[in-house]
């Protein structure tokens, strides 16, 4: 049986990661196999990637997307394809659409150039299913200022991202609304300024369905 691809797409602070992992751990609970991913990140080459797009060292744009792209061909390869192909339930905290969202909306990077290097660097294994959390980027950005404080971060270089004006993160969040809305089918919108219980609960709502006809967890 054919696994379940579901990627979790929004701006900073939406709740991504920790919706990605209620939702990995309640499958487990389950009894289903579920493969937790982040972009970038989860290989070694897309750790190593990460580390340097989120520094404040110089990247052009174009640069910024190949790294990205770079990042999820090696994802493909090493943590996407074979769990897939194994039956397994595989849980994206980011993808395609962050690309589409942040290097197309925010830098202003041609979109249809930016479809093909994701066909390309994906073979076009694309989600079955794409949450985004959508809030408002003044309470995204204050609800990671806030993460940092109480982690007593004060102090940690900026984020590359995280820094940048909010008319960048509003064209970001713009890109992603403008996703779920050509892609009525694959994209599901949940606001994310909810509580973390409420928003698991509906990301519940939105997977279960998809599971149905697995009577026997892999
Ligand atoms: P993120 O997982 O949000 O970082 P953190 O866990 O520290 O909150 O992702 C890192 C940054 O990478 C984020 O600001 C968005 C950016 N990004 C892109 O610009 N394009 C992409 O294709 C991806 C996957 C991420």
């Amino acid at each position: 049986m054919a696994g379940v691809f579901i990627a979790f797409e929004g701006g900073e602070g939406a709740g991504k990661s920790t919706q990605a992992r209620r939702l990995s751990d309640t499958l487990r609970e389950h009894g289903f196999c579920a493969v937790l991913l982040r972009e970038p990140g989860s290989t070694e080459l897309g750790e190593y990637l990460r580390e340097y797009l989120v520094a404040e060292r110089p990247v052009s744009p174009l640069a910024e997307l190949l790294m990205f792209e770079a990042a999820r061909a090696q994802l493909m390869a090493e943590k996407v394809i074979e769990p897939l192909e194994a039956g397994s339930i595989v849980i994206a905290d980011r993808f395609t659409g962050s690309t589409i969202a942040y290097q197309g909306y925010g830098r202003g990077i041609d979109l249809s150039r930016i479809e093909w290097l994701n066909d390309f660097a994906t073979g076009r294994r694309y989600p079955d299913l794409t949450v985004l959390l959508d809030v408002d980027p003044a309470i995204g950005l204050n609800r990671v200022k806030a993460r940092q404080l109480s982690f007593g971060l004060l102090n940690v270089d900026t984020d590359r991202f995280e820094d940048a004006d909010i008319a960048f993160h509003n064209a970001v969040r713009c890109g992603f609304r403008k996703q779920a809305v050509s892609n009525p089918t694959g994209w599901q919108t949940l606001e994310g300024n909810h509580s973390i219980e409420d928003v698991a609960a509906k990301v519940w709502e939105l997977v279960f369905p998809m599971l149905a006809n697995r009577s026997h967890p892999v």
